[in-house]
C-alpha cells in the first residue's frame, strides 16, 4: 500500500459489519479519516473513525450526511458506497410485490445515486475524488430463484457507475465498481439461514446449496478482507488510470470472460 491515502477523507456506507467494516479498517490503517455510516453504531469505533447514523433508504439521509461531513471536514476524497442487501424473498417473479422491488431499489440503487449527487459537487470543486460502488456478481449472472429484484437493482448500479465515470472522469474523478461473489459476512450467513428455514433444511445443507449454485472454482467463500484489499488498491494513486471498470472478486465464479 502506498502512502497516498494518508490524511484523505473517506465515507464508507454500511461500514460497521462485513465487507464495509473490512474496508473501514483497511483505510483507517492507511491513515485515512473514515466516516462510517449504518443504522446502528458498531460496538467499538476505533482509529478515530467518525460514525454517523443514517438509514440510507430514506431520501433525506444523503443530504444530511453530506452536510455533516462537509461541515466538519470541508472535503471528501473517497466514497465507498457499500451498504446494500437483498431485502426480498426468493421464489422468482410471482413472489415479489411492488414493495419488495421498491425496497431493493431504494437501498441498492437510489441510496448510491443520492449520496453521490450530494457529494460530487465538492469533488468537482476539488478536481479530485474516487468513488467505489459495491455491486455483486449476481448482477452479471442473476439467480432468479434467489435474488431477482436485488440483482436487477445492482445491474442498474453497474450501468449508472459507467455513465458517471464517463461524465466526471474529465473533472478528475474516478468511478469504479467492485463485484464480490460470495463473501462470509453477517448478511451472507443470514441469507443462508433464511434459505435453510424456508426450505426446511439445515444451515450446512443451505450453505452447500448456495456454493453449488454459484460454483466457485476456488472452492470457498471470500473473507471480507479479500474484497477490502481490492477497494484499497482502487482508491489509491497506484490505480490512478483505472476508471469506469467493474472488477469481480469472486474466486472465479463468473463463468464468462
Ligand atoms: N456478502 C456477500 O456475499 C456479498 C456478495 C456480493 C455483494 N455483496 C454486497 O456487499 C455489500 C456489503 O454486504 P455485506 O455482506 O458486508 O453486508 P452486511 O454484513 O449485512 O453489512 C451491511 C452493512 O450495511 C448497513 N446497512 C444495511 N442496511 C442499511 C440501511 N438501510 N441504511 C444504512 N446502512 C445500512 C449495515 O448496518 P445496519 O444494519 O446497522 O444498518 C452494515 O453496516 C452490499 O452492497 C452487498 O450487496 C455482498
Amino acid at each position: 500500500m502506498d502512502n497516498s491515502l494518508k490524511g484523505q477523507v473517506a465515507l464508507v456506507t454500511g461500514g460497521t459489519k462485513g465487507i464495509g467494516k473490512a474496508i473501514v479498517d483497511k483505510l483507517s490503517n492507511a491513515g485515512v479519516q473514515v466516516i462510517v455510516t449504518a443504522r446502528t453504531a458498531a460496538k467499538e469505533i476505533t482509529n478515530g473513525q467518525h460514525f454517523i447514523s443514517a438509514d440510507l433508504t430514506q431520501r433525506e439521509s444523503a443530504e444530511t450526511l453530506a452536510k455533516e461531513i462537509l461541515g466538519k471536514y470541508g472535503r471528501i476524497d473517497i466514497i465507498v458506497n457499500n451498504a446494500g442487501a437483498n431485502l426480498s424473498p426468493g421464489g422468482g417473479f410471482s413472489a415479489l410485490s411492488d414493495e419488495h422491488w421498491i425496497n431493493d431499489w431504494q437501498l441498492n440503487f437510489m441510496s448510491v445515486v443520492r449520496i453521490n449527487k450530494a457529494l460530487l459537487p465538492t469533488m468537482i470543486e476539488q478536481k479530485s475524488g474516487v468513488i467505489i460502488n459495491i455491486s455483486t456478481g449476481a448482477a452479471k449472472q442473476p439467480i432468479w430463484e434467489m435474488t431477482m429484484s436485488y440483482s436487477s437493482a445492482k445491474a442498474a448500479l453497474n450501468v449508472y457507475s459507467k455513465a458517471l465515470a464517463n461524465e466526471v472522469g474529465s473533472k478528475g474523478i474516478r468511478v469504479n465498481v467492485v463485484s464480490p461473489g460470495v463473501v462470509k459476512t453477517p448478511l451472507m450467513l443470514e441469507f443462508i439461514d433464511n434459505i435453510a428455514e424456508s426450505s426446511n433444511i439445515t444451515s450446512d445443507e443451505a450453505f452447500k446449496a448456495v456454493m453449488d449454485k454459484v460454483g466457485v472454482p476456488l472452492g470457498r467463500m471470500a473473507e471480507p478482507e479479500e474484497v477490502a484489499n481490492l477497494v484499497a488498491f482502487l482508491v489509491s494513486t497506484e490505480a490512478k488510470y483505472i476508471n469506469g471498470t467493474n472488477y469481480s472478486v469472486d474466486g472465479g465464479a463468473l463463468p464468462t470472460i
